[in-house]
């Protein structure tokens, strides 16, 4: 039986305190995707030109990134919201474990270190909270682009035979669409001899968001955002300058916080294109959305369930599946929600219980039934959106929360409580020293 953690102890790691029932109003302002500039910083390593990277959220995983890259040899200078790389003298092709092992996105990596080196030894990346996060799809991509790719003691080594050390173009499969596996074969292949395609590619708008900044540092990529991408290799890119798109998770997080807390609220920027699967759940369950060039308005109406099954894009993101559900908790009547893309991706359900959510859990699908009230508790948020559910959960509630769990919110959110205050929120973070 573990000790028992005192509720003062409890209280003491860094957590947000939330002061419920308050309305917001004006706007949530939304930062550049983090899963679209993690990807667009290890660009970097396919040019010796400088890459000028704009809009790039201040989150910890990007100066994690920004690390592991700098162990490479890659210059980089971070200034806000402006990153500049050039890779101009790499000296590595093996990012240090103590670096990659905090960072999954560091797998990254290995598509253009393969492209630019022809080799490359990057730590396999470990499982997370959600699920096993396997990368065998990277892998096989690789290996069918001519990288010969062992797996060993934890660690991803690959290398290009021949004297050239050049991949050859291939003609890809994907078993699951994968946007980590999509990607990472996207920039192995912009620089191989030759033409790729790769079929059941993720359609994401992070991977158009990638082919895009690839073709604008001369690659030759045609079809992202659809399920065949080609790409024409070629011998060399330059750099550029290149803004990241709106973070389209953190403003469908926004949404919902304007919709849970029966706020009219705009959100901007946002590219509504990105969401229209979560803004057709948010019309379904009684919002009024005003849709203009830069923005979404949200006008709460009187709000009753709706189910939900996570897919890949354009389907519903699983990175709404939490934040979503805290709504449903508040809406009236049944709602269903089910994750199909992580095996484990429902820790949020029993955090929402504690405030008086009524859920029934069965395997990946939680059944909702609304109550007319949640109820303010200290609660722990145990991976990164989940964490963000909470957070909306506890704006909803009566009384004042407590979120933990820090740690994952700030990977994923710029900045989250001073928004939400800006806006009406009464959030307070409490970080105690030592
Ligand atoms: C990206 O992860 C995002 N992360 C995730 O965001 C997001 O949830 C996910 O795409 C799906 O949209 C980044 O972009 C940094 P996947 P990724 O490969 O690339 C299975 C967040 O909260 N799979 O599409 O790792 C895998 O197990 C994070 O911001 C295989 O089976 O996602 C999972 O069930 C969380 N074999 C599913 O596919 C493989 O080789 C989706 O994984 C690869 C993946």
């Amino acid at each position: 039986m573990p000790a028992a953690v005192s509720i003062t102890q409890e209280i003491l790691k860094p957590h947000l305190e939330i002061q419920g029932g308050h309305t917001l109003s004006r706007e949530l302002k939304v930062s550049g995707a983090k899963n679209s500039a993690l990807v667009l910083m290890t660009s970097a390593l396919l040019s010796e030109g400088p890459l000028e990277l704009h809009n790039v959220p201040q989150l910890t995983d990007i100066q994690g990134m920004a690390d592991i890259l700098a162990s490479l040899g890659v210059h980089v200078k971070r200034s806000q919201e402006t990153v500049w790389l050039q890779a101009d003298d790499l000296h590595h092709a093996e990012p240090p474990y103590d670096l990659v092992n905090g960072l999954r996105a560091s797998f990254f990596c290995i598509g253009p270190l393969l492209g630019r080196l022809g080799h490359a030894k990057v730590p396999l990346p470990g499982g997370c909270r959600i699920g096993a996060r396997p990368v065998v799809e990277h892998i096989r991509g690789l290996k069918a682009l001519g990288a010969m790719v062992k797996v060993e003691h934890g660690v991803v080594t690959a290398s290009v035979p021949g004297t050239s050390r050049r991949l050859k173009g291939a003609a890809i499969v994907l078993d699951c669409p994968s946007v980590g596996a999509t990607e990472t074969i996207l920039m192995a292949a912009v620089l191989a001899e030759g033409t790729s395609t790769i079929e059941n590619a993720a359609q994401e708008p992070e991977v158009q968001d990638l082919a895009k900044m690839l073709n604008a540092m001369g690659a030759r990529v045609i079809g992202a955002g659809g399920p065949i991408i080609t790409i024409e290799g070629v011998e060399r890119l330059h750099g550029c300058n290149y803004s990241v798109i709106p973070d389209r998770i953190e403003a469908g997080t926004f949404l919902i916080a304007a919709a849970i807390t029966r706020s009219i609220v705009r959100v901007s920027p946002v590219i509504p294109e990105h969401l229209n699967a979560v803004l057709q759940k948010l019309r379904d369950c009684g919002c009024t959305l005003e849709i203009d060039k830069q923005g979404i308005t949200l006008i709460p109406g009187d709000l009753h369930g709706v189910d939900i099954i996570t897919q890949p894009f354009p389907g519903f993101p699983t990175d709404l599946q939490a934040p979503f559900m805290a709504l449903l908790t508040t809406a009236k009547g049944t709602s269903v929600v089910t994750e199909k893309i992580y095996e484990n991706r429902m820790q949020h359900v029993a955090e929402l219980q504690r405030m008086g959510a009524s859920i029934r859990l069965q395997g990946n699908t939680a059944v909702v039934e609304g109550v007319p009230q949640l109820s303010a508790a200290p609660v722990s948020g145990n991976d990164l959106r989940a964490a963000a559910a909470l957070v909306l959960a506890g704006l909803a509630a009566r009384g004042i929360s407590q979120v933990d769990g820090l740690n994952h919110l700030d990977r994923g959110y710029d900045g989250i409580e001073s928004k939400l205050n800006a806006s009406g929120a009464h959030i307070l973070r409490h970080q105690p020293s030592g």
